[in-house]
Order: C-alpha cells, then structure tokens, then sequence
C-alpha cells in the first residue's frame, strides 16, 4: 500500500476489500477489533486524498438482502473511531452504491452494504462470481485487499476482483503474513499449541500441520470431548463428533510416535443444561475428573486442576500459538479456562500469537491488554489454513 500511496492516488477511488465480520448481539457489536485492525490500512488512504469505497462480507447470509446481516453497524463503528463522517450505501453494485461512490470527495469514505446479500460473491459458479466481481470493478480505480480473516475464501470480491483492477496489499495482510510466517518457518522452540472451538473436524489440517513442528498441543473446547472419547472415557451429553473418533486416535498415535506431546485435561466443569448465554444467570455446575462425566453431564470448560497443568505447559514455551477458546467463555460460569490459557500467554515471555475471531474476542471481552500479546490475528480459519500451508485464494490473487 506504501508503493500504491507513493505514485501519488489523490482523488482516485479506492476499493478496500476488508473484514468487517464483527460479533454483534441485537445489532449492536460486542467486539469491534476487526474494525480497528483495518483503521490503519484506511486512515492511509484517506489520508492520501483518495475516495475510500470499503467493502466486507458479514455473517452468512443467503445470496439475499437480510437486514440482520446489515454492515450499517459496522460503518457507524468505522466513522466513530475515525471521527469523520461515512456515507453508507445500501446495495452493493446499485444505483445506492454508484451514488455514493459519485458522491465521495478526496479523503472521504463510504461504505456499501453487505456483499454476501449478492449470490454472486459466494457462488461456486466461477462466471457467476465473475460477473458480479466485474460489476464491483466499475465502483473503484484500485484495489486493496486487507480483509485478511477471509483471505481463505475464494469470493468474487477477495479473489475475481484483484484480478481486475491494479492491486495492493493492506497494512492488516501484510502485518498477518508477516507474523504467521515466523511460525511456519523459524519457529523458536518449545513450540507450544492450543487448540479449542467446538469441532475437531475443522482443525484437522491444522493438526496434522502441526504434527510435523509442534512440541506440545494443549487442547479444549468442544473438540476435546472427542479426543477424550477416542480414549475410551465416558463424555455423557458433551459435544462429540463420534465419525471423528478413529482420526483422533490416529493422531495421538503419530503424536506418541513423533514425540509430540497431547495435553488433555484431567478435569472438567459440567453442567445438566446449556447455559442461557445472553441472561448469563449463575447455573449449577460441577468439576468432575476427565474420566468420570456424569451420563447426563454436558461438559462446558476445562477444570481448575487442568488450567493449572496447561499454564505450566505453556510457562516455558519460546512460542504459543493459541486458536479456540477452552470453554463457554460467554458464561462466567464456564470462562475460567479460556481466562487461564489468555493469562498465561500474558505471563509468558515467548512470541505469543493468538489467531481466531473467537479467541481473540474473548480476549478482549475477557478484558485482557491487547498488547500483552505478541500479536491478536484477525484470522479464524484464514489464519488455520496459513498455519497449514494451504495456498490462500486472496493472498494468491494479490501475489499474482
Ligand atoms: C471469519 O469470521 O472467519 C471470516 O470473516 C470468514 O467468514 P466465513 O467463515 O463466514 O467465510
């Protein structure tokens, strides 16, 4: 982006592809990090006297207008933290979005509404994406890719678009791939891992990844109740993907044959119901031993004993790289792990990397300092698939 602003852009439009898929609870948004990750790339800009048109998918909405999908939380966000005013068109390729680009004067900013109401962003259909990335082309002059948490998707606006216009990387990208890149190639040991979220069939790649160059993987969340299935305990109603019971076992065989240790937790806090996550009132809930889940028990975070070994696993690591949170952090009741794998990565003084929306999020909503981490990723399963090697459609695209 420094080489774009140095040919001089002033009064040029800009299209900046960025990640704007922030959490939000009844319209309002709980964690904004996403938003602030890209101020830099768009004060630059601005700046630069360039007309900024920016631009991001938010949820998963279906091919169609959906007000509770609307990015006009998120543009409101952008004019706060900016302090300066942002028009918000509400169509994509529309007469709203044209007028609102037409409208912009140099170092001004809008915003269009969500680009996943248009089927075109996310359809397999490659002339499909292809017309409407043509049809997005015509609102810019240039275009920035700094959406790094959707660098793996291969949407009409993060991999047809680049391909049409003269194309940059933002400072967010280039920060993002800087940082992963020390952990795929000069990786200081130990090596320390850990992995939480709900399903283990999204981190298998990952794991096997990480099989390779990990020393220790910690793991919690919803995924660990498989892997304490795939040692033949009990997990009563706890999540478990039971097709992924023989791929686990296999991985804690490669892990005992390379040397890569697994840590699991030794106890865990259950409960008889899901929690209510938006009234958060206290709920019954008791510590158990890995091995002893009640039948009825829904098993919600790692235990007091278990937060203890994984603190002392991580103490020592050179570098942690953390995805997935521990538990239902939501809930009090259930947020002490994820609490305890934030702390101590603020304790450590290894390179500490925490990637995923969700554990970053709970980071923050955790209250923890930011800059008590190495470095808090944008990227969920963008960062996930960097760390696995894959080749990443929006980053190919602005290599290209
Ligand atoms: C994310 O939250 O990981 C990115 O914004 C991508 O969203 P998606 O998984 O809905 O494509």
């Amino acid at each position: 982006i420094d080489e774009l602003i140095s040919q001089g852009v002033s009064g040029k439009r800009v299209f900046v592809r960025a990640d704007l898929n922030v959490p939000l609870a009844d319209g309002v948004i709980t964690d904004d990090g996403r938003i602030r990750a890209v101020l830099p790339t768009l004060t630059a800009l601005v700046e630069a006297g360039v007309k900024v048109v920016v631009a991001s998918h938010l949820g998963r909405p279906k091919g169609e207008p959906d007000p509770a999908f609307s990015l006009l939380p998120a543009a409101e966000r952008i004019g706060e933290l900016l302090g300066r005013p942002v028009a918000f068109a509400q169509d994509t390729v529309g007469p709203a979005a044209h007028e609102a680009v037409d409208g912009l004067e140099p170092g001004q900013l809008a915003v269009i509404e969500n680009l996943r109401f248009n089927p075109g962003e996310t359809s397999k259909d490659d002339a499909e994406r292809g017309d409407f990335a043509e049809r997005l082309s015509h609102l810019a002059d240039v275009y920035v890719g700094d959406g790094f948490g959707a660098v793996h998707r291969k949407h009409a606006s993060v991999y047809d678009l680049p391909k049409l216009l003269p194309h940059y990387a933002g400072y967010l990208i280039a920060t993002e791939v800087g940082v992963l890149k020390k952990l795929t190639e000069d990786v200081k040991r130990p090596y320390a891992v850990v992995l939480g979220g709900a399903k283990v069939s999204d981190k298998l790649g990952v794991i096997d990844h990480l099989l390779e160059r990990a020393d220790r993987i910690l793991v919690g969340g919803g995924m660990v109740f498989t892997f304490l299935a795939a040692k033949g305990y009990e997990v009563g109603a706890s999540l478990l993907q039971e097709d992924q019971i023989p791929v686990v076992q296999e991985y804690l065989k490669r892990a005992a044959e390379k040397g890569v240790e697994f840590v699991l937790p030794s106890d865990v806090v259950v409960a008889r119901s899901f929690p209510d996550l938006k009234a958060k009132a206290p709920t019954e809930h008791e510590t158990v031993a890995a091995d002893a889940i009640p039948a009825d028990g829904i098993g919600l975070d790692i235990g007091p004993e278990s937060q203890a070994r994984y603190a002392a696993k991580l103490a020592d690591a050179k570098t942690v790289f953390w995805n997935g949170p521990m538990g239902v952090f939501e809930h009090p009741d259930f947020a002490d792990g994820t609490r305890a794998v934030a702390q101590a990565l603020v304790d450590s003084e290894g390179f500490t990397v925490v990637g995923g929306g969700d554990s970053a999020a709970a980071v923050r909503i955790l209250g923890f300092d930011e800059s008590a981490f190495s470095h808090i990723s944008t990227g969920g399963g963008a960062s996930l698939e960097y760390l696995e090697g894959a080749s990443l459609p929006g980053l190919a695209a602005l290599e290209d």
